[in-house]
C-alpha cells in the first residue's frame, strides 16, 4: 500500500498547480457560455506531467481531482473493501491496470457531464455501473449514507488538489443528479 500511497502523492503534488491555475477563454466567448468545463481548465492545451504529451487543461484538473479522490476512497474503511475490493487487490498486487482504466472512464464521464466536446465516455451507464449483477467490479449495490459518503471523500480529493469551494460545490451539484441512478439500495 506504501507505493500505491506514493504514487498518489506524486499524483497530485504534480497536477496541483494546474488545477490552481485560472481558466484561460477565449476572447469572443460570453461569459454566459462558459460550462463548467471551461471552469476547470478548459480547451486550452498544457503539457500533461505524466508522460509529457499535451492534454487539455480542464481533462488534466478533472482527472488530477478523479485520481485523488480514488486514493481518499481506498483509505476510507467505510467504502473501500465493501465496494472496492477488486480495484484493491489489483494495486496492492502492484497492477494499475484497473486503476488506469478506472481513471480514464470516470475522467471521461465528467468532462462529458462538465460540457467538454472534445472526449466521449465509453464506459457503462450509471445504473448498470453501480449494479454488482451487471459490474463484477463492484462489491455492492450503493445506499444513500454510503452515496453520501463518496460525496464527502469527493470533496476531499478536490480539496486536496487545490480546486475552489466554488468549484467544488458546482461539482457536488453534478454528481447529486446522478443520485437516483447510483443509489440501488
Ligand atoms: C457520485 C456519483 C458517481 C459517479 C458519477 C460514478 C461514476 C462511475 C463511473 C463512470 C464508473 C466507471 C464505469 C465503467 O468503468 O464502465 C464507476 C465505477 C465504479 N463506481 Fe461509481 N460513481 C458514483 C458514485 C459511486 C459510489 C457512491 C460508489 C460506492 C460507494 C461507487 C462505486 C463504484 C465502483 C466500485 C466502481 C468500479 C470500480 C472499478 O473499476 O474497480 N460509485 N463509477
Amino acid at each position: 500500500m506504501k507505493k500505491v500511497y506514493l504514487f498518489a502523492t506524486a499524483l497530485m503534488v504534480s497536477f496541483t498547480a494546474l488545477v490552481l491555475m485560472p481558466s484561460c477563454k477565449d476572447d469572443d466567448d460570453d461569459k454566459e457560455t462558459m460550462t463548467l468545463y471551461d471552469s476547470l481548465g478548459g480547451t486550452k492545451m498544457v503539457a500533461d506531467p505524466v508522460g509529457g504529451a499535451m492534454i487539455e487543461q480542464g481533462r488534466l484538473g478533472i482527472r488530477s481531482v478523479v485520481d485523488s479522490t480514488i486514493f481518499v476512497i481506498a483509505a476510507d474503511t467505510q467504502l473501500n473493501t465493501k465496494f472496492f475490493s477488486v480495484l484493491l487487490a489489483e494495486v496492492g498486487a502492484g497492477n494499475l491496470t484497473g486503476f488506469n482504466i478506472l481513471s480514464k472512464n470516470l475522467t471521461d464521464f465528467f468532462c462529458v457531464a462538465t460540457g467538454a466536446k472534445n472526449y466521449t465516455y465509453n464506459g457503462l451507464d450509471m445504473v448498470s455501473a453501480h449494479n454488482p449483477a451487471t459490474h463484477s467490479r463492484i462489491g455492492s449495490k450503493i445506499n444513500n449514507a454510503e452515496f453520501d459518503r463518496f460525496v464527502a471523500d469527493l470533496v476531499t480529493g478536490a480539496q486536496k488538489v487545490g480546486l475552489s469551494n466554488q468549484l467544488i460545490g458546482q461539482v457536488g451539484a453534478l454528481v447529486e443528479t446522478t443520485r437516483s441512478q447510483v443509489v440501488q439500495n
